[in-house]
């Protein structure tokens, strides 16, 4: 017997230490006070580096205690309304109870033979993505590992339709249009499926980061002139820094029009999937060829939980391979490894599968609704006050804006250098957690809300501290070199 090893003969076993595994997590829960500890890099890696991995602890509970010291206590928690950094929500229950169920079984959705009924849940979740999407029951699709791995299956879908339509096998006059808004995994795409390194050409945006129409069919032109083949357009349906939307209908009629494969990255903006107020923010989203949907952004669930969907099942066939062991041609059931880039692959479907049928889809989309409309609020806090700059109105639940010292400083370098050290002061103190992106040049501070825990009195809280702290950088005379840059002419004070 191997007591270490779930079964029938380790129940008790598996109950005590699950058990412990779920306490030790609901007390940490308890007493997290900010959505991290103050801890410094050097701090943790002595904490790591003090553990030998051959010289076990000898059982479950002292090894959980051992990592709640190293782990839970200094982990960054995104379910604490301070936390306002980047696209990670808060999971929903029922989900957690679906990861803990599927991590015992074990389940691999790969072949029918190791999965059976969990291979049929996963598809009827796929056909209900696609139903909300507005596809017909041509569609298809299958979950994977995150908007990254789901982008770079469109990418390749798109590049083997291309060929098929083209009759080309070289890959050399392939372009993607995008803009310089899309995710970076549609170029990290590009360079693993082998095209050029000018594959990925930028269309240019209109002044809140939304592809132009009239710029897509520009270029489409002017690269067919060039003799290229043009293999897909990305959309993307919440873009990751701006949140914006590109302009569905207008890219699909294009698309259509030219016979271009349109891809919409809807990793963030799948939740409008759900909404009872927006969902027709997403029109246009139906006639796609192929959409990424992120369950772990905006539908409250843990990671890993995202989906590739096409409109026409039949291109799905790019991803596929026959192996004598494991799926052969002639099988007579569903293999849903037949259209994924993974093999063993976990039943990451079971999350969202018991989170619907617990609470439904209605409180989901509520909850992506409430954060946009915490947003709006937001904005207009930022929009009054005087030493805070809004970039623009916000669309989805990301708010772009950044400290004005109040001596007046207007100096890129200055305005750059004191944003940037904001954000790295606040994340050492723990205390609240945004991020930073460039825009145009130049360095905004970014607040990234899924959280509908999160009230507009705790954001106004985090807005002071956000001040305080740049006064207090400006005070300290830090950004005496950043003084004259006055790239708008002024010259810089700064300290
Ligand atoms: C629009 C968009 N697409 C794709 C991704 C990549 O998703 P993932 O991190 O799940 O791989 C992100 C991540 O933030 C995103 O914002």
């Amino acid at each position: 017997m191997h007591p270490h090893l779930f079964s029938h003969r380790t129940v008790d076993d598996y109950d005590k230490q699950v058990r412990a595994a779920v306490e030790a997590v609901s007390s940490r829960i308890q007493a997290v006070r900010q959505p991290r500890t103050a801890a410094a890099p050097e701090q943790l890696q002595a904490l790591v580096d003090g553990i030998d991995l051959d010289r076990p602890t000898g059982d479950t509970f002292a090894a959980i205690d051992e990592a709640a010291s190293l782990y839970l206590e200094h982990a960054v928690w995104f379910h604490h309304p301070d936390y306002l950094a980047h696209l990670n929500c808060p999971v929903a229950l029922p989900a957690l109870a679906a990861d803990a169920i599927a991590s015992a079984v074990n389940t691999s959705v790969d072949t029918w033979d190791q999965s059976t009924s969990a291979t049929l849940m996963e598809q009827k979740l796929i056909t209900w993505t696609g139903a909300r999407i507005g596809f017909d029951e041509q569609c298809d699709g299958i979950f994977t590992s995150g908007g990254t791995q789901s982008n770079l299956q469109a990418m390749l879908l798109a590049r083997d339709e291309c060929r098929r339509r083209s009759g080309l096998r070289s890959t050399a006059g392939f372009c993607i249009l995008a803009t310089d808004q899309t995710h970076f995994s549609v170029a990290k795409a590009a360079g693993i499926l082998g095209l050029p390194d000018d594959a990925v050409r930028v269309v240019s945006t209109d002044r809140r980061g939304r592809m132009r129409p009239d710029a897509l069919t520009d270029l489409i032109s002017d690269l067919r002139a060039a003799g290229k083949s043009i293999m897909a357009v990305s959309a993307t349906a919440g873009t990751t820094d701006r949140g914006v939307i590109d302009p569905l209908p207008e890219l699909a009629a294009i698309c259509t029009r030219e016979g271009i494969w349109l891809h919409v990255d809807a990793a963030y903006g799948c939740g409008l999937l759900v909404s009872r107020q927006r969902r027709s923010w997403l029109d246009g989203i139906e006639r796609a060829d192929s959409v990424t949907v992120d369950y772990h952004k905006s539908f409250g669930q843990p990671v890993a939980c995202s989906a590739v969907l096409v409109r026409r099942a039949e291109t799905m066939q790019h991803a596929g391979w026959h192996a004598d062991y494991l799926n052969p041609a002639e099988s007579r059931h569903p293999n849903l490894v037949d259209k994924s880039l993974q093999t063993t692959r976990r039943f990451d479907a079971f999350k969202l599968w018991l989170t619907l049928r617990a609470t439904g889809p209605d409180l989901l989309g509520d909850a992506f609704d409430q954060v946009i409309d915490l947003a709006t609020g937001v904005a207009e806090l930022i929009d009054d006050d005087p030493v805070l700059e809004l970039l623009q109105e916000p669309t989805l639940s990301t708010v772009l804006f950044r400290y004005l010292p109040e001596d007046g400083s207007t100096g890129p370098r200055l305005l750059d250098a004191v944003n940037t050290r904001i954000r790295e002061e606040l994340f050492a103190s723990g205390r609240v957690l945004i991020a930073k992106t460039r825009i145009n040049g130049s360095s905004w501070l970014k607040l990234t809300l899924l959280n509908p825990e999160t009230g507009i009195d705790g954001i106004a809280s985090a807005l002071e501290l956000i001040k305080w702290t740049g006064r207090r950088l400006i005070g300290s005379g830090e950004f005496v070199d950043c003084s004259s840059d006055g790239a708008d002419g002024t010259g810089i004070e700064a300290a």
